[in-house]
């Protein structure tokens, strides 16, 4: 089905057609916009611009609907398990049991990284931040693998790269961290699951036997299945662009890891918890920080809260939330910083300035209280993140170059100096 839609300019009409996708979202196609009307359009952070169509994920913000490849994020986070969601993403379809089987015998089987990477790892002091460790660690991929340079390579060399992704990712989360303590790395281990592998490659030691908890790793199965994917969010745009250029798999994540590390994004999440840290050590007084956060004047935001596309609420918060609760009940845990999350929440809630803006609390605002219960460290809370949004970051990569998408290259306006003469310095 295709509509057209008219654009009256200087006395012209020019039809552009209209794109509608399966959920009926409906989408001016501009592709020809500036040959037929010399017009281009502007949109800062892209907020009313989609830059591609995608099978992969579906989000309603004003639903608070999310869905992989058709599939609820309620039932995902429920019934699935993360490699499944992660194959469910890169593959389209949810896989057989043989087929499941088989992706986790590979990955498990790829979790070694050449031993060298452990030089590239000491070069880093013990200060450094776990994603700026991961974002180069991932990037050097590209050393040991140089066949993965090529992205038009044969469909078994591309699926060996994305094995070979997801496989090393928490290795080298977990030896980003091990630098960053300064603990002798772990190796993983192919006998154990995708979460406890890397629970036992975070935090096993020479002295002891690192015994995986199975509520630790179902919480965090649960986790990584609520970040992988969320369609053309900062980081994900980012793999696309990057990836449009042809640069390999491993460059495009390496960027993505670059992107979520920033607070407004993946970031967020550590930021949350310094937050209501900061609250707790000033007396809790959460008043006091909602007005910080309505003050104009004032630089500070409530982190965790507000979101460019939910605005009602962010399904992942609600199950976050909910999984908060248990974990801490499960683990015997009573922790402050929860109780003032909650008091935040509600004090936010029934405020007009959240309320007029549609700022609900989003995916990163319960997420660190669960980390922290973990007995994950804080500046591990995005690196977490991003290991749930490989398997997304990887299916988007791999759909833009299935669809030959052109390399993204965006038009501006100019607002600079118009054509001036070089004058020499001895007259400036
Ligand atoms: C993630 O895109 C995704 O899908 C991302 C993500 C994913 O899974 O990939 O969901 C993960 O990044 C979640 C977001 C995590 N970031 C934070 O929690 C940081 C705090 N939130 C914000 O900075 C902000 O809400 C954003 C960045 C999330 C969204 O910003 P927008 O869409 O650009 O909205 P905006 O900054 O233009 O804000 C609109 C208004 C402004 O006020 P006015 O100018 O209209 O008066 O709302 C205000 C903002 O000042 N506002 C906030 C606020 N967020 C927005 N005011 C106080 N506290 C906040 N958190």
């Amino acid at each position: 089905m295709s509509k057209k839609a008219e654009l009256h300019y200087n006395g012209k009409v020019y039809e552009v057609p209209v794109v509608i996708g399966t959920e009926n979202e409906n989408a001016i196609d501009i592709s020809k916009l500036r040959g037929k009307s010399g017009l281009i359009t502007l949109d800062r952070g892209f907020k009313n611009t989609g830059s591609c169509e995608s099978a992969i994920t579906f989000l309603d913000g004003e639903e608070g609907v999310l869905r992989y490849r058709g599939y609820s994020i309620e039932e995902l986070a429920e019934k699935s398990t993360f490699l499944e969601v992660a194959f469910l993403l890169i593959y389209s379809e949810l896989p057989t049991r043989e087929e499941l089987d088989a992706f986790t015998k590979d990955i498990s089987e790829h979790s070694l990284v050449h031993e060298d990477v452990r030089s590239i790892l000491d070069g880093f002091p013990s200060k450094a931040h776990p994603m700026g460790v991961l974002s180069s660690l991932v990037s050097s991929l590209t050393a040991f693998y140089p066949k993965s340079l090529d992205p038009n390579r044969s469909v078994e060399q591309i699926n060996g790269t994305v094995i070979r992704a997801i496989a090393k990712l928490p290795t080298l989360a977990a030896w980003s961290y091990k630098n960053r303590v300064r603990q002798p790395i772990v190796y993983p281990k192919n006998n154990l699951s995708y979460s406890a592998n890397f629970m036992q490659m975070m935090f096993a030691l020479p002295t002891t036997d690192y015994v995986v908890s199975p509520v630790i790793t179902k919480a965090i199965d649960k986790l990584l299945i609520l970040h992988a994917d969320h369609e053309q969010n900062c980081s994900t745009s980012t793999v696309r662009v990057v990836g449009s250029s042809h640069a390999s798999l491993y460059a495009s994540v390496s960027a993505g890891i670059a992107a979520l590390w920033g607070p407004l994004h993946g970031g967020a999440n550590q930021a949350v918890i310094e937050m209501l840290e900061a609250i707790r050590i000033d007396g809790g007084d959460v008043d006091k920080y909602v007005a910080k956060a309505k003050d104009k004047d004032d630089a500070f935001r409530l982190m965790g809260f507000g979101h460019r596309v939910y605005k009602s609420f962010d399904p992942r918060a609600t199950i976050i939330k909910k999984a908060a609760d248990d974990v801490l009940k499960e683990l015997n845990i009573n922790d402050p910083v929860l109780e003032i999350a909650k008091r935040l929440e509600e004090v936010a809630l029934d405020d007009d300035y959240f309320k007029s803006r549609n700022l609900y609390p989003n995916v990163d605002f319960y997420s660190g209280i669960i980390y922290r219960a973990l007995g994950i460290p804080t500046d591990m809370f995005t690196v977490m993140f991003a290991l749930g949004r490989l398997p997304g970051w990887i299916a988007q990569w791999k759909e833009m170059r299935e669809n030959h998408e052109p390399i993204g290259r965006p038009r501006q306006v100019y607002t600079g100096s118009k054509e001036r003469k070089y004058v020499p310095i001895e007259s400036r």
